[in-house]
């Protein structure tokens, strides 16, 4: 009776995905996309509950979500932007888990269908799959998380042997595969499928061990695409359509996205979903850099500022952790209130998660058409009078295109150097989260301004 109304409602929340990707994409359709996905998830859940036989697995359910959810509010309301990345990756890593309980479950309730060897075969080779994308992305996001919380050193540790060990156990893991899908002896099946998920989970929590923290946002990206793809390795072992389509939509978006990332980070594409090659591996320690620089007063940057008819504001990490966007949305109204025109530059992986800064500024209210992304306005840096740069570093590092042998040689940045003054916000000469240090500093038209940046961008406010 209700085949036609779930294969019509799952059809509608595979659309109601799609535009909520679509609508994600752009600033001011942004929250459009968030309803739209809003909307194909709560028809996605009435209709599995509705699919339910057995009215304890409807009770069983809805008490699992009212307990998810809560716990849900609790996190997503508590939890600092700063602390976002950590909170995405322990998520993934609960749908690493989900795939590995589900590719299980599925084999254990598996009734072999002997009319066609092939049937069967293909079916147990989705459940292998999806256990071992499952187990993957479980350790990999479980180590990710500790990383990026400081549980752990963020420093690669690799085992000796590293990629030996990781061949070994990918050859390993596919004689098992075959193994498992050649044999009727149940005791062997589950032999196999027992070893390879631990051969996986082993696999996830050492590639992600060895990788450096500079390639931590790529992987957590990478590892969102990991838990996509477990997820649409579910839907083959449950026959659930819809969660071939979501789990497809995140895997291949995730893909793109951590493809975006390391262009945007002059990182290799192919080592970082390899686990790391160790081929330009930064080793990220905080260092002062020396030599001369000229601080500025508030005073004096208020008058240059009277006194400019451009300016650019360019926001970095720094930012976020002083939650100083409300104070610089208001410098921005005033300076245009004056007639001086302002720009903002956005770095593709300034702050720590993509579209960090482009969420900041949103929330205050700054208009999105004076938002302009890295190629969007490199171009207009050499035309400008003042750029401040608040709490950004990495990506306003001129070595990336004068130093050829520095750890980011090559990695694209706002060219902020080439305005006419560049003044810095921040507290000390540190470098950023690279580990590397900044000649920007220490240029002829740079200026630094030490404080936190919440009160040095007030003061500024107060004197304008
Ligand atoms: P960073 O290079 O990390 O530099 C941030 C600067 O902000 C630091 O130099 C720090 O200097 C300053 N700062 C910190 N707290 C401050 C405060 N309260 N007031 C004023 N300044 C403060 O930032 P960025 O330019 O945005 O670059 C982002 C970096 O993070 C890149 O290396 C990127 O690869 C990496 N990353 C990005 C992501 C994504 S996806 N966006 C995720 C993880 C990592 P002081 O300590 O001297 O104040």
């Amino acid at each position: 009776m209700y085949s036609g109304l779930v294969k019509s409602a799952y059809i509608i929340s595979a659309i109601l995905f799609i535009c909520s990707l679509v609508g994600l994409s752009k600033h001011n359709t942004s929250k459009q996309g968030n309803f739209f996905g809003i909307v194909g998830m709560i028809i996605a859940l009435i209709i599995t509950i509705m699919m339910q036989k057995i009215l304890y697995n409807t009770f069983l359910i809805f008490t699992a979500m009212v307990i998810g959810g809560l716990i849900g509010i609790f996190l997503s309301r508590k939890i600092e932007m700063t602390k976002m990345p950590e909170l995405i990756a322990i998520l993934h890593s609960f749908v690493g888990l989900a795939a590995v309980l589900v590719g299980i479950n599925s084999y254990l309730n598996l009734s072999p269908d002997i009319s066609s060897l092939i049937n069967n075969n293909i079916h147990l080779i989705e459940i292998f799959v999806g256990v071992f994308i499952g187990a993957i992305t479980f350790t990999g996001s479980l180590v990710a998380f500790c990383k990026l919380s400081g549980k752990i050193n963020s420093r690669p540790l690799a085992l000796p042997h590293y990629h030996k060990l990781n061949c070994l156990m990918l050859v390993i893991s596919f004689f098992l595969l075959l193994c498992f899908i050649n044999t009727n002896d149940l005791i062997l099946q589950i032999i196999s499928l027992t070893i390879m998920t631990f051969i996986a989970f082993l696999f996830g929590g050492q590639v992600v061990l060895s990788i450096s923290g500079a390639d931590m946002p790529v992987i957590v990206s990478m590892l969102n695409s990991y838990s996509g793809w477990a997820a649409a390795a579910s839907g083959f072992a449950l026959s659930n359509d819809l969660l071939i389509i979501t789990g497809s939509l995140v895997g291949s978006s995730g893909a793109i996205l951590s493809f975006i990332m390391c262009k945007a980070m002059n990182r290799s594409f192919i080592n970082v979903i390899l686990g790391g090659l160790h081929n330009n591996i930064i080793d990220i320690k905080k260092e002062n850099i020396k030599g001369t620089y000229r601080e500025i007063s508030i005073e004096e940057i208020t008058d240059f500022l009277k006194n400019s008819s451009s300016v650019i504001i360019v926001p970095g990490y720094g930012m976020a952790v002083a939650q100083a966007q409300h104070s610089v949305a208001k410098i921005t109204q005033k300076l245009q209130s004056l007639g001086i025109k302002v720009l903002f530059a956005i770095h593709p992986v300034a702050g720590r998660l993509p579209g960090h800064m482009n969420v900041l500024l949103a929330e205050a209210r700054v208009p999105y058409d004076i938002v302009l992304e890295m190629d969007e306005i490199n171009n207009n840096f050499i035309n400008t009078d003042i750029v401040l740069v608040i709490g950004a570093n990495d990506t306003v590092n001129p070595a990336a295109q004068e130093d050829p042998n520095s750890p980011i040689s090559g990695m694209p940045v706002l060219e902020v150097w080439k305005a006419k003054n560049v003044i810095i916000f921040k507290r000390s000469m540190s470098s950023g989260y690279a580990g590397v240090n900044n000649p920007l500093f220490l240029k002829d038209n740079t200026y630094m301004l030490f404080g936190d940046a919440k009160i040095t961008t007030d003061s500024i406010l107060k004197l304008i």
